[in-house]
């Protein structure tokens, strides 16, 4: 099955030329095309030619892609898209003046959460979760990727981790689950923290592996939560059981994950609000991506983390939304550019680069995804205007109007 994508005004590569990432000034190198189209065929980015050519090119079917822009497919790479319950209480509580870890502290936050997850069954986790995937890819993602995290208990961190791998069946984009049990210490074992790391270790991660429920392992190193010596435990365990790893670290405050997580070459370190400017040097030559979570800066009204310093020091930077029930209810990915330019001083083509080829990177899937590049998977987005510096120029709102996935449209507008 050949499909053409023909005419669109400009196509945007993100070509790496064959590297699958890129860092520091790189990000600024998008590889914009005028006047190219697209051959696809299975599924897969066949050929990459001028317009002008097409008279030589047999094809199935054509997409007439005349005023619009092509984007590699956006990979989403860090979300808590899978939760039940609100947590617009405590929203509210932090608009007048209470702090998200002090509402931590006080039985609220992650384990409020929790608590409405255990409640929920297995279907209803999946029906709540079906419209959140929807919106994402009605905004041009392809790739996402969902943590379990609100379980905290064998049953329903599994219960979890069964229904992102159910939404993987029933979507066509790629939905990768990431195993994040080390999210926070559950109340039963708030005062036996060691017997939980127990559980991880000796229980969780063992069947988690074993069913191949997910790839990845994900902790939160805070003073709040895990310590690096805890998360060095779950880590080894993971990476003997042949799973990647990924931190939730420096979010409030720097307590030995960031170092612990470059050390063991994780795929990603994600937050870092409170990287210093010497900290940011422990990235050079690094291929841990740094994911930048400006949402969820916004949401707290806290500090960002410093995008230009760690793009300075040559480092691989992405974004995500950390759509989750508390710390950023944001599932608005143009917004997220918007902070992150106004925020963070991100350049559009980086922020370009953030969202396709390096957050797939943070996934560990950017042999097949995140640019457009022969060869690679055929996802596409496919935005609504002549000019790619519109994006920016319309931020909070979707210009996105057709998403395709492995040569097929999964959404259109
Ligand atoms: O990425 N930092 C820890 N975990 C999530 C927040 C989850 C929540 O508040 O429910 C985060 O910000
Ligand atoms: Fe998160």
């Amino acid at each position: 099955m050949k499909t053409l994508l023909y005419n669109p005004s400009q196509i945007i590569t993100v070509d790496t030329k064959g590297t699958n990432f890129k860092r520091g000034t790189q990000q600024n190198d998008i590889g914009i095309l005028t006047n190219y189209s697209i051959l696809v065929e299975n599924g897969k980015i066949k050929k990459i030619f001028p317009t002008t050519k097409i008279g030589n090119t047999k094809y199935d079917t054509k997409i007439d892609l005349s005023g619009k822009i092509i984007l590699p497919g956006l990979v989403e790479c860090h979300t808590h898209t899978v939760f039940s319950g609100s947590r617009s209480d405590e929203f509210n509580m932090r608009l007048s003046g209470k702090s998200y870890e002090e509402i931590a502290k006080a039985g609220g936050g992650i384990n409020s959460t929790v608590k409405a997850v255990r409640e929920s069954g297995f279907e209803e986790l999946l029906e709540i979760s079906k419209p959140r995937i929807e919106n994402f890819i009605a905004q041009g993602v392809t790739t996402l990727e969902i943590k379990s995290g609100y379980g905290l208990s064998f049953y329903d961190e599994i219960k979890l981790l069964q229904v992102i791998n159910e939404l993987n069946k029933i979507f066509s984009i790629e939905i990768i689950p990431t195993f994040l049990g080390a999210h926070t210490f559950p109340p039963e074992y708030a005062n036996d923290k060691e017997k939980y790391v127990e559980i991880i270790i000796n229980e969780m991660l063992p069947y988690i592996s074993e069913n191949k429920l997910a790839t990845a392992t994900d902790a939160f190193c805070e003073s709040t939560a895990f310590s690096s010596k805890q998360v060095e435990r779950i880590f080894s365990t993971a990476k003997n059981l042949g799973m990647d790893i990924k931190l939730h670290t420096d979010q409030f405050n720097s307590i030995g994950g960031l170092d612990l997580a470059l050390s063991m070459n994780a795929n990603s370190v994600d937050h870092l609000e409170v990287l210093s400017e010497e900290q940011a040097h422990l990235f050079n030559d690094s291929e841990t991506v740094a994911v930048l979570l400006p949402g969820v800066s916004y949401s707290l009204q806290y500090s960002f983390a410093p995008a230009r310093t760690l793009l300075n020091n040559n480092t691989i930077v992405s974004l995500a939304t950390d759509f989750n029930p508390g710390s950023s209810h944001i599932n608005n990915i143009s917004l997220v550019w918007g902070l992150a330019a106004f925020n963070m001083k991100m350049t559009l083509n980086e922020i370009i680069s953030s969202y396709t080829i390096n957050s797939a990177k943070a996934l560990g899937c950017s042999n097949n995804c995140g640019s457009i590049e022969i060869g690679k998977n055929a996802d596409f987005a496919i935005f609504n205007t002549h000019n790619y510096s519109d994006l920016l120029y319309h931020f909070g709102n979707n210009l996105n109007c057709m998403t395709i996935k492995k040569g097929e449209i999964v959404f259109s507008s």
